[in-house]
This record gives C-alpha cells, sequence and structure tokens, in this order.
C-alpha cells in the first residue's frame, strides 16, 4: 500500500478559533501544521510558542505563497473574507476551511463563490456544532421517523444575528434533509448591533417557506425566547423539530429531549458544545473529502451559502418589507441599507439575561 498523503496547513488568525483550528490540525497525524499568520505581532507570537510553530508571518500571502499549503485556513472576523479567499486561491491550496460567517453580504458571498468554484477549489465553514453527541442524536431521532411528518422547526439563540444565525440555519437545513428554501420574511428592532464586528440588528425573527413545505422559524439576539436550562449566555441557543407525533429539540450547552408516538413521556440525554470533541472529526472530515473528491465534507461551502442566503434575504425582508423570494442575486449590502432604515428605539428583551448584552 502507497503512503497516505500528508496535507500541509497554514492557518492565518491565530486567536481564540486560529488556535482551536491550529490545534486540531496539529493533532491529527494526516495534517502538518506548518505555518501561522497573524496582523497582530503579540498575538503571533503567543501563538507560535503554545503551538510550537516557528514559520510565521504578519504577511499571510507571501507566507501562503511560500509554503504552498495544501490547507489554507483562516479564523480572521468576518470584516476580511473575499481577500483572504483570493490569497487562499493563490497559494493553490486544495481546500479552504474558514470562520462562518462565510462573507458580510450577498454579494461577497456570490464573489467568493465565483471565485473558489473558478479554481476548483474545496472550501469547508466552520459549523461544527453538528458534531455534538445531543446534535447528532437529534437527527437520528428525525430520521427514524419516530417524529411522523415533520412539519416546523423553530431555532433560536441570545446570541446575535451575525455570530449565530448561519449555525442555527445549517443545523435546520441539515435536519430537515437540506431541502431547498422557496422564501423568507423577517422583522427586526435594535441598532446596538450594527456597529459590532459582527454588525447585526440586536434582534432578528423570521420564517422560512421550504420547498418540502416545512416551516422553518428563526430568531437571534436579545428578543428571542432565553434557554433556561443553559446556564452560558453563548449556549442559549434551542433547535427544535415538530412532527404529527411527537418533537425533539437540542440545547447547544444542555443535551436534547424529545417526545415521540413510541415513548411515554419524555425522553432525553446529555450533550454539551465542546470545542475538544467536535474540531477533531470535522478536522478528519476534511482529510476524507481531500483522499475522495466524494467524500464531500458535511460543512461544505456550497451548504453554507445557501444558509447564508437565507439569512441575508431575511435582512431583505427587513428592508423591504414583505415576502423574499430565493435565491438572491447581488444588490445594496444589506447591513447597509438596514443601518438607513432601522428605527432608533431601544430593542425590548425577552429575559433578564439578556439586559447586559444588550446594554438595555
Ligand atoms: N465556529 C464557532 O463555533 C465559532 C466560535 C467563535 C467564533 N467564531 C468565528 O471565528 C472568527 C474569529 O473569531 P475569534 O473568536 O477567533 O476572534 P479573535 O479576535 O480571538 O481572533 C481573530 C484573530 O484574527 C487576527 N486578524 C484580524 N485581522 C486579520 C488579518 N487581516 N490578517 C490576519 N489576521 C488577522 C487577529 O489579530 C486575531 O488574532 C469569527 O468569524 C467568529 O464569528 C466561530
Amino acid at each position: 500500500m502507497s503512503a497516505q498523503k500528508i496535507y500541509k496547513v497554514l492557518v492565518v488568525g491565530t486567536g481564540k478559533r486560529g488556535k482551536h483550528h491550529a490545534l486540531a490540525f496539529k493533532n491529527n497525524p494526516r495534517f502538518e501544521l506548518t505555518g501561522l499568520a497573524d496582523s497582530s505581532p503579540e498575538q503571533l507570537a503567543k501563538a507560535a510558542v503554545e503551538l510550537g510553530i516557528h514559520k510565521t508571518s504578519l504577511q499571510p500571502l507571501a507566507l501562503a505563497k511560500e509554503i504552498q499549503p495544501d490547507v489554507f485556513c483562516f479564523c480572521t472576523p468576518p470584516g476580511i473574507r473575499l481577500e483572504l479567499i483570493q490569497v487562499g486561491i493563490a497559494s493553490g491550496a486544495k481546500l479552504i476551511a474558514y470562520e462562518k460567517p462565510m462573507a458580510l453580504s450577498m454579494t461577497e458571498a456570490i464573489e467568493i463563490r465565483k471565485a473558489v468554484n473558478a479554481a476548483g477549489v474545496k472550501t469547508v465553514v466552520s459549523h461544527q456544532h453538528r458534531y455534538g453527541q445531543h446534535y447528532q442524536k437529534v437527527k437520528e431521532i428525525v430520521e427514524s421517523g419516530a417524529l411522523g411528518r415533520i412539519h416546523t422547526i423553530h431555532a433560536h439563540a441570545a446570541g446575535w444575528f451575525l455570530h449565530l444565525f448561519t449555525h442555527l440555519v445549517e443545523y435546520m437545513r441539515w435536519y430537515n434533509g437540506y431541502a431547498r428554501a422557496e422564501w423568507v420574511m423577517a422583522q427586526a428592532a435594535g441598532r446596538g448591533k450594527l456597529s459590532d464586528n459582527h454588525p447585526s440588528p440586536d434582534y432578528i425573527g423570521g420564517f422560512i417557506q421550504f420547498a418540502n413545505g416545512v416551516r422553518g422559524i428563526i430568531e437571534c439576539g436579545a428578543g428571542a425566547p432565553d434557554v433556561p436550562e443553559v446556564d452560558y449566555w453563548w449556549r442559549k441557543n434551542k433547535i427544535a423539530v415538530y412532527g404529527t407525533e411527537g418533537f425533539a429539540e437540542v440545547l447547544t450547552g444542555g443535551g436534547w429531549r424529545a417526545v415521540t408516538g413510541a415513548q411515554q413521556g419524555v425522553i432525553s440525554g446529555a450533550g454539551c458544545m465542546n470545542y475538544d470533541l467536535e474540531m477533531p472529526p470535522y478536522i478528519e472530515d476534511m482529510v476524507r473529502w481531500l483522499d475522495d473528491d466524494k467524500q464531500v465534507h458535511p460543512c461544505n461551502g456550497e451548504s453554507a451559502y445557501e444558509g447564508f442566503e437565507i439569512a441575508m434575504g431575511m435582512l431583505r425582508s427587513v428592508v423591504q418589507g414583505g415576502q423574499i423570494k430565493l435565491p438572491l442575486a447581488a444588490g445594496e449590502p444589506e447591513i447597509e441599507a438596514l443601518k438607513k432604515v432601522m428605527p432608533e428605539q431601544p430593542v425590548l428583551v425577552s429575559s433578564d439575561v439578556h439586559r447586559k448584552e444588550y446594554n438595555v
């Protein structure tokens, strides 16, 4: 048998998520973590020592051209996406792995999709919660048919839109068999987070009509329901799948529970979002896809694109009013359009735990 290929990796952005990625690549024998880049010299020096990597640079493009990585991974704030995708393509990488959200506007997402398709580069976007045992359990219950005909999926998060929405919509689409979204409609409130580096209305709530008849409901931010069972604020997320014979729901920080026709009462189990458990299989699925074109990564960029389109459709609905038909064409950057029309009224919160985060 021929020796298995070892894939060279360059990680750009060495903050919290960059280090999670770098460590997971380092711990997988099929990857060689070859270099690190960051625009902050202090951050880069710290990460280089922690990870034991000597090849570092403040210039991602120069280092990428030198290393010629198989995997170009970047974990920077969302303000810089298309530019780093172009650096990844220029480096000759076979796979670009990057963080959610995939872009800051529909036009940018369209440009990213065009560029990677033209270059024939695989992309993976970090929606790795799906590897949690509780997320997997809800998928197993839905797939078993125990809930009957699925008609509604309601997902919500305490965290604001451009942090959490693409996670929620990705798992909603997974539970719904990746049915196409036909239209969306939404409302939003609160300008507080429009100047954040994940610019968002403080609260957004909206509907999705899927082609298989399932209704999606997504809420993010200050007005979203609390998940009182979960203490850690960023994990106050829930995705509940309702069918004609029962429901099953996952709480990002608090396990899963279900009621099905075959069971008497509630069944439940453990599970909590945990980077140490989710990153290794997420990274391992990149090996499979690099080895074999048919083993497409579950967090592939095309899936992220469809979720992002739903997100941007909701913002367009807030701005224009009414239902927005998908797919979307390029247009005015959605957040900029939102800034022009959002009223000044402070957001109303759904529970006291949201007050501090939304400064109200
Ligand atoms: N998938 C998840 O579960 C998850 C969780 C948290 C954050 N995120 C996402 O990860 C991304 C990064 O978040 P984080 O928490 O790691 O942020 P962070 O601030 O800890 O790290 C970002 C790093 O990028 C560097 N950087 C900024 N601009 C750069 C540039 N132009 N070139 C090179 N380096 C640059 C910064 O110096 C910093 O070291 C965000 O998009 C965020 O939404 C994802």
